[in-house]
């Protein structure tokens, strides 16, 4: 049998030779132009080792397959060529810091092991209803109001504590830095119009009522948004992106636009006159107007935007933005807003067809972070390795689309949103190695990923993940077993209640 290397994600092409180099022996360096971004080719040999690239991403990436085997075999490497570069150029890693926060140490934590494992982007959601948690000079009320929290009551447990929590702009800074050593982009995510609870419990003018909101201490879908009549709300908003393009410097900056129920804007006046002064058929297309707007505004900013798949339902999308599908079947419960769409003569506007395929076929970019292939804070039963592993990388319905159109799938994310999450233990372990099993998806060519190999690999490089995440779990809890799985999906159930997803599937109605 052939000897299984334990790095992850598999190289594109690794040679094993004779002989072992000792881990003392010299480390060198060396240029080669005409290898791909972020490709590398290691060469260790009984000599020593010798990294290869065009760029400092590639000899990063160099540096983090040598540590994994120096970890495996701290007595000496076996000797080998690694040839390799990344499928997809977006492979991302998202955490969500407004349902609960958690410290920069433990943020650190997180990106140090993705770096490892080659992820380039940070989705960072830092604000939601339940908190906004950066702090900003031009908004101040947003961290001085917008980041307490006067208890919660997340699922089943209830904290009685006032918490007020949020991210400095120096420690935004650091974290900027500490990313930018580990090649890794910061894409910040103000989720907008919905989702904005704690900004308007900041900032209550710029609903569509005026209404004054507590920041929300529950898990749900809230009614209402950022108004998109009125012209404040884009003042501050532009405003507001100024300030946080000032502090994340990377290319890419999410706008949200998930969860946006349209109760509130097809009741305001402000909203309904917009959409009569700029002839939009709908509330749906409304919310395309406003991230069209947003989106031009960091377009003079040097950003490409990037939206969740329900901010594309309004179909009015400018074609630069980038859509991320976390749902696009039209069969999805989620999405039957889009399969209820009809057009004048009352006939389906996408008839069996994601939203995911629609906006590739019109020019759109698209990540692909699927629920049941991505959301690392579900049970390991459910969003399982496999799934994560396997998950084709293709969105829904794109049968008869041409194969060019399907570059345009960019990459793809992990994420953990934190309703249930409470510290950096329970983190890293939900995360950890689910985060691993998405990167070798988005960094190993199709025709090379193997899943039993693969689990292979990780179970070897177990040691290496524990020394980078003490939160993680054994590999036993990787795959539990029908009594833990079973368990496992009791305290799932029971945090996303009857009520709550029923709250949603109505919401996403409003959609
Ligand atoms: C999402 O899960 N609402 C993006
Ligand atoms: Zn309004």
């Amino acid at each position: 049998m052939k000897k299984i290397v334990p790095i992850v994600p598999m190289p594109q092409k690794i040679t094993v030779c004779d002989g072992v180099c000792g881990n003392d022996n010299p480390l060198s360096w060396q240029e080669d132009a005409d290898l791909p971004n972020e490709g590398y080719i290691v060469q260790i040999t009984k000599k020593g080792v010798i990294i290869q690239a065009s760029g400092k991403a590639g000899f990063f990436y160099g540096q983090k397959t040598l540590e994994q085997l120096r970890c495996i075999y701290p007595n000496g490497i076996p000797c080998m060529k690694i040839e390799d570069a990344p499928a997809y150029p977006y492979r991302s890693f998202h955490i969500d810091t407004a349902r609960h926060y958690f410290p920069l140490d433990e943020l650190k934590r997180m990106i140090n092991a993705a770096a490892a494992f080659k992820l380039n982007h940070f989705h960072w959601h830092f604000s939601d209803d339940q908190g906004w948690r950066i702090e900003s000079m031009a908004y101040p009320l947003l961290h001085e109001l917008g980041a307490k929290r006067d208890g919660d009551f997340f699922g089943k447990t209830k904290n009685n504590r006032t918490e007020h929590l949020y991210y400095t702009q120096e420690e935004v800074k650091e974290l900027v830095h500490y990313c930018d050593e580990r090649h890794i982009e910061i894409v910040p995510e103000i989720d907008i119009p919905g989702h904005v609870t704690a900004i308007l419990a900041a900032y209550p003018h710029l609903s569509c009522t005026g209404k004054q909101l507590e920041v929300a201490t529950s898990a749900g879908i809230f009614p209402d948004i950022l108004c998109a009549g009125k012209e404040d709300v884009f003042a501050f908003l532009f405003e507001l992106l100024d300030e946080l393009c000032t502090l994340f410097p990377g290319k890419f900056f999410h706008l949200g636009g998930d969860e946006t129920p349209k109760t509130r804007w097809n009741a305001c006046p402000d909203c309904r006159q917009r959409m009569a002064a700029e002839s939009l058929a709908d509330s749906r297309a409304l919310q395309g107007y406003l991230t069209n707007r947003l989106a031009a505004h960091l377009r003079s900013r040097g950003k490409r935007t990037i939206v969740w798949n329900e901010a594309a339902l309004g179909d009015n999308l400018d074609t630069d933005i980038i859509i991320q599908l976390w749902n696009d079947d039209p069969k999805d419960p989620s999405l039957r807003a889009l399969s209820r769409q009809k057009d004048e003569n009352g006939k389906p506007t996408s008839p069996n067809q994601g939203i995911g395929s629609r906006m590739l076929r019109k020019g759109h970019e698209v990540l692909l972070s699927n629920m049941l292939s991505s959301y690392c804070d579900y049970p390991y039963s459910y969003v399982t390795l496999k799934n994560i592993y396997t998950w084709d990388m293709i969105p829904q319905k794109c049968e008869d689309i041409p194969k060019e159109v399907l570059t345009q799938v960019i990459g793809g994310e992990c994420l953990c949103w934190t309703e249930y999450i409470r510290d950096g233990v329970s983190l890293e372990r939900t995360a950890w190695p689910r985060y691993a099993a998405k990167a070798e998806a988005l960094w190993t060519a199709e025709g090379q990923k193997n899943f039993k190999n693969f689990k292979i690999r990780l179970k070897k490089l177990y040691p290496f993940m524990k020394e980078l995440l003490p939160g993680i779990g054994y590999p036993g809890s990787w795959f539990p077993n029908p009594i833990a799985s079973a368990k496992e999906m009791m305290v799932f159930a029971s945090n996303i209640s009857g009520n709550i997803r029923s709250e949603y599937a109505d919401a996403q109605d409003e959609v």
